[in-house]
């Protein structure tokens, strides 16, 4: 099969730009820029008709299988917009490699990271005007894809399309760097072992909304999810993965095939080993976090995702008992992360890791 080469890819310019957002009321993925890029695949003849257009509705089939059997799968990750004007991704390689293994997880064709990536730096360089080049914003970029395929019966699609749109953001949650309450589910699950926790799939949002409605109506901004055989060991929050701070050991849930292998997860491991911070990934049981909380041990808790940043939890509840963590107030640990992390993304802290990724 030929390999598709950016040159190659058609752009059909908007004739009908919008007008830019104003970035003081922005709400996070409400807001999309002018153009998307599109690419579709069919069994045989593999990826083709890669092209940029104006971003728009589309038409697809009514027994396309994903409204049926939900084959799909998508990323996110971020552009940012430097104080002299460069645009950087961060990790978008990485990004590829778990849209990859998603793929695998659903029974999807690969795509080709390299030309993706390409394909993104255009796109977002044709949109440059758009990337918000201000502290806590960004364009938050959506890869997506789904099976296109009319048929009604349950096997993998032959036919594919893939999108990548794009979508200036501000902060993920209204609390912005404050800390957010979350709610430890006692009830549902989110993904078991041997399931799809670990693909970006959309199923494992679908089933996570009836516990964030009911945390929602609570006052809790997010669920933390328990594992699904035993419900007792944490796992993650919805969007973003944990970590927490106890009696000096810096503690994130080992990843165990039904927790999603966050980009920013392991960057703020990395980060915290080059730090010598004593960071352990382990199974971490909610009883354990209790127990710790109750004898004063719980120094900090903070959830890390692309869309969620370095968000600190300040509140938990759990079983009827509620948990305030550094009183509720961003501990400093959280704060050198975020400082770090944010720093790196905008170009204004030194990248010993080469995470950044010239547009
Ligand atoms: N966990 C879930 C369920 C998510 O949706 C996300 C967001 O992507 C994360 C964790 C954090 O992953 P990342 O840091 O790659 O954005
Ligand atoms: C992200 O952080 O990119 C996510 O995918 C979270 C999303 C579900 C809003």
């Amino acid at each position: 099969m030929l390999k598709m080469k950016v040159q190659d890819m058609t752009i059909e310019y908007t004739t009908t730009p919008k007008e830019k957002p104003d970035l003081s009321t922005l709400v996070f993925g409400k807001t999309f820029t002018d153009h998307m890029f599109v690419m579709d695949y069919e069994e045989g003849k593999g990826w083709h008709d890669a092209r940029i257009v104006p971003y728009g509705d589309m038409t697809i089939s009514p027994a396309a299988m994903v409204f049926h059997y939900g084959q799909t799968v998508f990323e996110g990750l971020k552009a940012y917009k430097n104080e002299a004007g460069e645009i950087t991704l961060f990790r978008p390689d990485e990004n590829m490699k778990r849209l990859n293994a998603s793929n695998d997880r659903l029974c999807m064709p690969h795509v080709d990271g390299e030309f993706v990536i390409d394909a993104m730096k255009k796109l977002i360089a044709i949109e440059k005007d758009w990337v918000p080049a201000k502290a806590g914003m960004a364009l938050y970029v959506r890869p997506v894809m789904f099976a296109t395929e009319a048929y009604l019966g349950v096997a993998p699609s032959k036919k594919y399309r893939f999108l990548i749109l794009l979508s200036p953001v501000g902060a993920y949650y209204k609390e912005g760097i404050n800390p957010v309450k979350i709610a430890v589910e006692g009830e549902y699950v989110r993904a078991v072992k041997g399931g799809t926790g670990a693909a970006k799939t959309a199923g494992n949002y679908a089933s996570s909304l009836k516990a964030q409605e009911v945390a929602e109506a609570n006052g809790y901004s997010q669920v933390l999810w328990l594992d699904g055989r035993e419900h007792k060991y944490i796992e993650e929050v919805g969007a973003m993965n944990v970590f927490f701070k106890i009696n000096g050991e810096i503690v994130t849930p080992a990843l165990n095939g039904s927790i999603l292998p966050g980009i920013t997860r392991k960057s703020v491991v990395q980060l915290l080993t080059h730090w010598g911070e004593n960071v352990v990934e382990r199974q971490l049981s909610i009883d354990e976090l209790i127990e710790a909380a109750n004898n004063g041990q719980l120094e900090e808790a903070f959830g890390t995702g692309t869309a969620a940043v370095i968000s600190p939890i300040g509140e938990l509840f759990y079983n009827g008992q509620k948990i305030v963590v550094n009183e509720g107030e961003i501990g400093t640990l959280a704060q050198k992360v975020y400082d770090t992390i944010t720093g790196i993304q905008f170009g204004t802290v030194e990248d010993p890791f080469d995470w950044r990724v010239q547009v």
